[in-house]
């Protein structure tokens, strides 16, 4: 019986994108008409079922919830704000609220305004200003309603797609780029940071918790070469700890959030910067499942992972951790293994707040569109009909108790 500490946060998380449908107003949107690419369309209507859903979370012993606001909805127009739409979300946190469920909010989860795409996104200084711009916005509307703030959402995971091998939009592929765009993301995050904690303070209301949600992936090398372990280190580095290390230095974050999923086997073909960032075994060497898209099921990636993130001495809060899989039995020991990982780190003495399946429901996986389903809730998309599936009941009753049986 392995137990979790009392006041543990438990849930699962979704993106406004993802799930709610018709952003008509967002980069993506006009990219998936652009290029003809499956349209996120309705996805799950969650804008309109949100009460539905809510009351499912709560079904199933959710005590927290993750979700982003669609920053292209508040201001569709530049400069141009919608009340109905602040509105809106206010409406959702106090649906979770009266629910009891804890509400965790992501400012920016891969998606922009079509306007800022139009003026160079992120590529642009001046995105700054304006992402600082809706933060303030939404944290004065509903600061006395939330604890918990995300500003961006996995900056390396969008960089590495958008900026870097050009598969999301903006589709670029370059280095210069994707640095530019990496400290206008740092420098947004960090002053967002102060503006959140000076809007509470402002209020009167006690500090809120802020930090970003950052991908770490588990680098094994395939073969223990000299190549391959320099290359598990670089990645170590540049993907998942060097932002955090310098957000930390610089105490931009007051808890560490983590998304993990999966492990890459490590195997490169040449002293290349670029075969050693991204060279990986192709031989099926040390084989494990695989979720539906293939990538590697490695749960004690988790524990190390956690184990490595002692060294900053914060809380560390699993924002997203799931698996895409038509088959229900595989999800559950996908949990239940993460799970038992988790629970050895905290063991080990890392203090770990909370636990986010993603996702509460299936819904549309970026350029993989609805095939991969990563829902805990089963969405039948031409009817809108959800079920909990056997997994998402296996999860309650340790939302409920705190302990893994
Ligand atoms: C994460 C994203 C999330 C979802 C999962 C599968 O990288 O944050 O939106 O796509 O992967």
């Amino acid at each position: 019986m392995l137990k979790f500490p009392s006041g543990f946060l438990w849930g699962a998380a979704t993106s406004a994108y993802q799930v709610e449908g018709n952003n008509l107003n967002s980069d993506w949107w006009e990219w998936e008409k652009r290029t003809g690419r499956e349209s996120s369309g309705t996805a799950c209507r969650h804008y309109e079922f949100y009460l539905l859903d809510f009351d499912l979370a709560k079904s199933l012993n959710h005590n927290a919830h993750r979700l982003s606001i669609e920053w292209s909805r508040i201001e569709p127009q530049e400069g141009i704000f919608v009340e109905k739409e602040l509105q809106h979300y206010l409406d959702v946190i106090l649906a979770l609220k009266e629910r009891g469920i804890e509400p965790i909010i992501t400012l920016h989860h891969f998606t922009n305004p079509l306007w800022l795409a139009k003026l160079g996104g992120w590529e642009n200084k001046k995105v700054v200003y304006y992402f600082l711009r809706y933060v303030e916005k939404v944290v004065e509307i509903l600061a006395d309603k939330v604890k918990f703030w995300i500003t961006i959402n996995e900056p390396m995971v969008y960089i590495y797609h958008s900026y870097f091998i050009g598969l999301w939009p903006p589709q670029r592929k370059s280095f210069l780029i994707s640095w530019r765009v990496k400290n206008n993301l740092v420098r947004a995050h960090m002053e967002a940071y102060k503006i959140i904690h000076g809007i509470y303070k402002k209020k009167k209301l006690a500090s809120p918790l802020v930090s970003i949600a950052q991908n770490m992936q588990a680098f094994v090398a395939c073969q223990p070469t000299l190549k391959n372990k320099l290359a598990v280190y670089l990645r170590n580095k540049l993907f998942n700890f060097s932002l955090i290390s310098s957000l930390v230095s610089k105490k931009s974050l007051d808890f560490i959030g983590l998304n993990y999923y999966s492990r890459r086997l490590v195997e490169t073909s040449s002293w290349g910067i670029k075969h050693l960032l991204l060279d990986d075994c192709k031989n099926n060497h040390h084989p494990v499942k695989k979720n539906s898209l293939g990538w590697d099921i490695y749960p004690e990636g988790l524990y190390a992972l956690l184990i490595k993130l002692k060294r900053y001495d914060l809380a560390v809060f699993i924002l997203e951790n799931g698996i895409c899989t038509e088959d229900d039995n595989l999800r559950w020991e996908y949990i239940y293994a993460h799970l038992k990982n988790t629970q050895g780190a905290i063991s080990a003495g890392v203090k770990v707040m909370g636990y986010f399946y993603w996702s509460l429901m299936d819904n549309y996986e970026w350029d993989k569109g609805f095939v991969p389903r990563f829902g805990i809730i089963g969405i039948d998309y031409l009817s809108g009909e959800r079920r909990a599936r056997a997994s998402a009941v296996k999860f309650a009753a340790v939302c409920k108790t705190g302990v893994l049986a």
